[in-house]
């Protein structure tokens, strides 16, 4: 236990500061509300915040286009505030993660303003430029992420600028060395600020390939995603390695980096003790109800047993060497009880489901704000009403297709990252009591019932039962070092693991099916200690519909009189 740093202890709380908490009243939220807010935070069991960008920046992707990263946004507060933030969470024994967006930068930095000046510039060569082909069209034929070639042509200059995501989001050329170390350096302004750690934002697009050619096709639009040819391209861990030997190595901090085409055999190198970073976003379990192609928002089935799956090889991937972060939900997600549960299913239930889940699996849990209430999706009338770069790409590419405009919608609907975005739901107050002013993104409608203050006061709430399951894992050191061993393997309903440490075991069953199943698990009928359920009981081994539980099974030996 004493060899477990306190970021493998604690629990990760992730801000997306524009729709937390407003403190000035403008309709979007601010470094003052989220200080306002840090004992409720403190409260939850959290030692780190991650606060998605709060730099200057023209906000095309809310913040994920940096313009200036050594100052803080006007509409987000100066840096006094921020400097305020960082001191009251120390106070509560929470630090700052900030994130570092360094694949690439606004096209409003004054880097790239120098940059599209002229050939000669000395900051040409911090951009990714190439000529057009003789017909003038880009030099391939590589899709962004938000839709769209990845390429656009400058007119000045006469050359086009690659960027993996939206346009205003041009690509730095980390094959330049100047361009690498100034970014060590403001991942060390911020170290000297008395930040935490680092989440480091689509980090395996750094390295480009070596040679820029068109790919196969993956859509009508004759395009193929950039993905394809510039995610974790050979070379990149020696970037890393450099990074973090400029920036992180020998430091009290942690580093969790984005790591979209990370295969999860891959993640050793990547993590622990030789890899880079201290733990990985990888999106294996998350990527398992859409169609891994060009287009994000074309659904397909999935089973319970694949999303088994990609948890238990990620848990198996970093039980020696590295470390897990545990999460269902992030800014660019629908929520979780959506994403993983029909709209019809008992929203409370199937919260605890996943929050059972996020707090037993090894690792540290990351929560995304608003989840720990159980919030919802929304449906937004037509397509104008989002704000989401990402969901109108995806909604033309939907039409491309051939969808109707509905249909289009309803991909909007399940996908969009808006559906993360809304407003956090404080009281049932006008605009759910996260501004005095007009919202910049709508509410969800359910505010009235689903809100934090109402939360505190109720006992079965979904907050109360992340505070119970917070003080379990600061109780039972099972679920911090205890080993991950999957039951159950094949059963299309419940998902069962069991948590191994010295003679005690715990386990953990969650029915993900509205049907209840007999789960006769002989361990538990020995000697199972109910720890903890979404239901008021547990009268027998018959799981309910969408319910959780945690036994913990103590003195035996973990294998006697086990079956299956
Ligand atoms: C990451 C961020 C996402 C952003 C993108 C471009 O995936 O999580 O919100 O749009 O990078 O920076």
């Amino acid at each position: 236990m004493d060899n477990l740093k306190w970021w493998q202890k604690t629990l990760v709380y992730q801000i997306y500061p524009k729709s937390f908490c407003d403190s000035s009243g403008d309709g979007s939220g601010d470094l003052n509300g989220i200080t306002e807010k840090l004992d409720y935070i403190r409260d939850l069991g959290v030692g780190a915040i991650w606060l998605t960008p709060v730099y200057v920046s023209p906000m095309v992707d809310n913040g994920y286009d940096i313009a200036d990263y050594r100052n803080i946004a006007p509409e987000y507060g100066t840096m006094t505030d921020m400097e305020k933030l960082i001191g009251e969470a120390k106070k509560r024994g929470i630090r700052i993660v900030m994130d570092l967006v360094f694949n690439h930068t606004s096209d409003q930095h004054s880097w790239f303003k120098e940059s599209r000046v002229d050939h000669g510039n000395c900051k040409r060569d911090w951009y990714i430029w190439r000529d057009a082909r003789p017909d003038g069209a880009p030099p391939t034929n590589w899709r962004g992420i938000f839709g769209g070639s990845a390429w656009t042509f400058d007119e000045a200059t006469k050359q086009y600028y690659l960027h993996t995501f939206a346009k205003e989001q041009p690509d730095l050329n980390w094959e330049n060395p100047e361009v690498r170390n100034v970014l060590y350096e403001i991942a060390n302004f911020w170290l000297d600020k008395g930040v935490g750690g680092f989440r480091i934002d689509a980090i395996t697009y750094i390295k480009k390939p070596e040679e820029f050619k068109d790919l196969p096709a993956d859509g009508p639009d004759g395009m193929s995603n950039v993905h394809v040819a510039t995610a974790n391209q050979p070379g990149i861990l020696e970037f890393l390695h450099e990074f973090k030997r400029e920036v992180f190595a020998g430091k009290d901090i942690f580093t969790v980096a984005e790591a979209n085409g990370v295969s999860t055999e891959e993640l050793p190198q990547w993590v622990g003790r030789n890899g880079a970073f201290d733990m990985l976003l990888e999106f294996s379990h998350m990527d398992l109800d859409m169609e891994a192609s060009s287009l994000w928002c074309r659904p397909v089935d999935w089973k319970l047993t694949k999303l088994k799956k990609a948890l238990s090889n990620s848990q198996r991937a970093t039980s020696e060497n590295g470390w897990y972060p545990a999460f269902f939900e992030n800014h660019d997600q629908p929520r979780s009880v959506n994403k993983f549960f029909p709209y019809h299913a008992d929203q409370k239930l199937v919260a605890k489901v996943l929050a059972t889940v996020l707090f037993t699996l090894k690792g540290t849990p990351f929560i995304y704000e608003g989840e720990e209430l159980g919030m919802t999706n929304i449906k937004l009338s037509s397509i104008e009403c989002y704000d989401d770069i990402a969901s109108k790409g995806q909604y033309e590419i939907a039409l491309q297709e051939g969808f109707s405009r509905q249909q289009a919608l309803e991909f909007v609907w399940n996908y969009s990252r808006d559906n993360a975005r809304t407003p956090m739901q404080w009281t049932s107050e006008k605009h759910a009591g996260f501004t005095s002013g007009e919202p910049w993104l709508p509410v969800n409608e359910n505010y009235d019932e689903l809100n934090a203050k109402q939360e505190l006061q109720d006992e079965g709430s979904v907050l109360r039962y992340y505070h119970r399951l917070a003080k379990l894992r600061q109780e039972y050191d099972i679920l911090l070092i205890g080993s991950y061993e999957e039951l159950l393997e094949a059963d299309e309903q419940i998902f069962a693991y069991r948590r191994v440490l010295d003679k005690n075991k715990m386990i953990i069953l969650c029915n993900f099916s509205g049907r209840e199943k007999a789960c006769n698990l002989t361990e538990i009928e020995d000697n199972g200690k109910l720890l903890i359920s979404n239901y008021r009981d547990a009268p027998n081994l018959v799981l309910r519909a969408y319910e959780a539980r945690v036994y913990l099974c103590e003195g035996r030996n973990p294998f006697e009189g086990c079956s299956q």
